[in-house]
């Protein structure tokens, strides 16, 4: 699949921006690469289906190595819209191989339609699909328990307060609270195995998950003999999928192939560095790589950090920077921030860059991909949060990964002036208006990082790519 018109703005290969309005001089950390990381910085929706799919050109074999079906990444190809959310969106390629590593957890069924409607609109992935015989899967029953925890969280069971997470119900959490409990926790291995021990398994799980359920005060209970039948019919389908990638990771690399990790949801949502309690259950931050597919921590030698030029959140937590108010109203419409899994509204807000920077020192990012830039088109003036307000009156440039420590924050901002004008889509950066050059500038000296990719429209040619990235 060609990729269209990219335009290069002068992020040369030393990593030194010497674009016109660039910020010369920045120590990059950008080398050679063989296989790179594509990781979200924020809250998760930052754009990386995009990314991903860019940069797959440049690689042979695509990897997810955390999340589930909770994930919404959306590639956009000419006329033609592509909502994955399990599949590596390097599938839309031909000849590039798609890894769901051992840290995903899959929901069969929900992999199987993926596949089918890829194959109603001419893309058959199924042959370049591998899937770990060790990555978990997400029954029906972990989905009812999902919804019946935020249910009893939200208080209609009884409970005083709303503590509810605001999760997408997809059976997340409860998959992976199963995998750590390990008795009732079924693996895609079990599923091509089948057989009595397959059955036991089964069993087991609706038996475990009914008591759970009915503490929950839930009035669902799973069935078995559904279940059973579903593993039938799922294990006919993606049975000969199911392989140990971690051989075959290895393996690919030792026929020089090169490798790109696809982080779904965000860091921010990092079970263990994001804001705890209102994350998701894996680590979607670079550090999920090594345990989530079997790959040494060395594996990775460039990380690119997708950002958008604002910031968004769905579900439930802390974010300093949302605005309740017009101007939150209007980012919401241009961005058309409604959540790909979910369809929920997404919380708007102003760039955090306290927040970007801390992911970019957790992640290891080398190069940052600003993306939506379009969206901030048209205000007068823009904001940036650069450092925090902590309740006893003292500031600090350093994020609090705890819900309750970064709910007592106030953001201090820098305001920045905004831009206007028709959006060029052939434009180079040295192009842009000049409040959005002064834009991206300040935030490449405030991460000391430089941006290697800007996008402008959810188009493949509304992109404007670095030298260091094609
Ligand atoms: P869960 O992953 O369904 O358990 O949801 C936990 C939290 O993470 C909720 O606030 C979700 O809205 C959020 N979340 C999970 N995946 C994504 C994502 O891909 N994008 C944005 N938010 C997500």
């Amino acid at each position: 699949m060609p990729l269209g018109p990219i335009q290069s703005f002068g992020v040369d290969f030393q990593g030194r921006v010497a674009g016109a309005d660039g910020l010369t001089g920045t120590k990059s950390r950008v080398e050679p690469r063989m296989h790179t990381a594509v990781v979200g910085l924020q809250w998760g929706d930052e754009g990386k289906g995009k990314v991903v799919d860019l940069l797959t050109a440049q690689h042979d074999v695509v990897v997810r190595y955390n999340g589930g079906a909770n994930a919404g990444h959306t590639v956009v190809v000419g006329e033609d819209t592509y909502a994955l959310h399990l599949i590596p969106s390097g599938i839309l390629y031909p000849d590039i191989e798609c890894v769901i590593g051992n840290g995903v957890v899959v929901d069969p069924g929900k992999l199987i339609e993926e596949l089918d409607s890829l194959r109603s609109r001419g893309i058959d992935g199924q042959q370049r699909l591998f899937i770990s015989d060790r990555a978990h899967v997400v029954l029906d029953s972990h989905k009812m328990l999902d919804g019946a925890l935020e249910e009893f969280l939200a208080g209609r069971s009884g409970s005083k307060k709303n503590r509810s997470i605001g999760t997408t119900r997809r059976g997340i959490g409860p998959a992976y609270a199963d995998k750590v409990h390990r008795s009732a926790a079924i693996r895609m291995g079990d599923l091509k195995r089948g057989g009595d021990s397959l059955r036991d398994q089964i069993e087991l799980a609706c038996e475990l998950h009914a008591h759970q359920l009915a503490s929950l005060g839930s009035p669902e209970r799973p069935d078995p003999k559904r279940i059973l039948d579903d593993f039938a019919h799922w294990s006919d389908q993606l049975g000969e999928r199911i392989i140990d990638t971690t051989y075959h990771l290895h393996d690919a690399i030792a026929q020089d192939k090169k490798l790109l990790f696809e982080g779904a949801n965000a860091c921010l949502l990092d079970v263990d560095h994001g804001t705890y309690p209102f994350v998701t259950s894996s680590n979607c931050s670079t550090l999920g790589i090594p345990a989530g597919t079997g790959m040494p921590g060395r594996t990775v030698d460039t990380v690119i950090g997708i950002m958008k030029a604002y910031a968004t959140r769905v579900g439930a937590g802390p974010f300093p920077t949302e605005l309740d108010d017009a101007v939150g109203e209007r980012i919401r419409e241009r961005g058309h921030e409604y959540g790909t899994t979910t369809g929920r509204p997404r919380r708007c807000g102003w760039l955090d860059l306290v927040a970007v920077r801390y992911t970019c020192m957790l992640c290891g990012v080398d190069s940052i991909a600003c993306m939506l830039l379009d969206v901030l088109w048209g205000f007068e003036e823009v904001r940036v949060c650069t450092s925090y307000r902590l309740p006893d009156g003292s500031t600090t440039d350093r994020f609090l990964p705890d819900s309750i420590g970064l709910s007592g924050v106030e953001p201090i901002y820098e305001t920045l002036p905004g831009w206007d004008g028709p959006i060029n889509e052939d434009c180079g950066r040295e192009d842009l208006p000049d409040g959005a050059r002064g834009y991206l500038d300040f935030i490449e000296s405030t991460l000391g990082l430089p941006i290697g990719l800007i996008s402008i429209g959810p188009e493949r040619t509304q992109t404007m790519v670095a030298d260091h990235l094609v």
